[in-house]
């Protein structure tokens, strides 16, 4: 028997969903929207536009991440081949807390836990309903805060710390 329980709204502040992919995401990225268009959320297309040409993820994932600091609530999405490629990209960013998620359990907790602002996506790795699931799912979990905000802090604290490479220090 099909479910009527409404299902939560999502826990996105602006209701702006920022999306970039490669050539390697641009298929996934159809499916991304059509589960953004049925939260009711407000996608931000930022590219690429087709699978047949061959571009770099890094410019892609960039306007993601300018996008996600330019405003706070808005949450990003970067689809690449793999994910991987994004993910590393866009963790070079303070501020910025990218969670590569092609299960929904990670989904989940990369919000539970980790308060991810972006989530990335393997455009190879996964396919279309389970990656509309794991959107629904990440837009849709609130952050637990209190220790995770303190582990959160400390992250942050010890990049700031961190001696950059290749200085000589006495
Ligand atoms: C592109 O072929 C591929 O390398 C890219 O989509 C991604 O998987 C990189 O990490």
């Amino acid at each position: 028997m099909c479910s009527t329980s409404s299902r939560p709204g999502p826990a996105v502040d602006a209701g702006i969903v920022a999306l970039g992919c490669d050539h390697g995401g641009f298929a996934l990225k159809g499916e991304v929207l059509a589960a953004l268009g049925q939260l009711g959320l407000t996608a931000l297309d930022l590219g690429c536009d087709c699978a047949t040409v061959s571009v770099n993820y890094p410019d892609y994932g960039k306007k993601v991440v300018d996008a996600v600091l330019a405003r706070p609530g808005v949450r990003g999405i970067l689809i690449c081949g793999t994910g991987l490629g994004m993910s590393i990209m866009a963790n070079r960013f303070p501020g910025i807390r990218a969670a590569l998620c092609n299960d929904l359990f990670s989904a989940m907790m990369s919000r539970r836990h980790n308060d991810a602002n972006i989530l990335v996506l393997g455009g190879r790795i996964i396919g279309g309903a389970l990656a509309q699931e794991i959107v629904r799912v990440w837009l849709t979990t609130p952050f637990e805060g209190g220790r995770h905000q303190q582990r959160l802090d400390l992250v942050e604290q010890l990049a700031r710390d961190a001696r950059p490479v290749g200085v000589q220090h006495p």
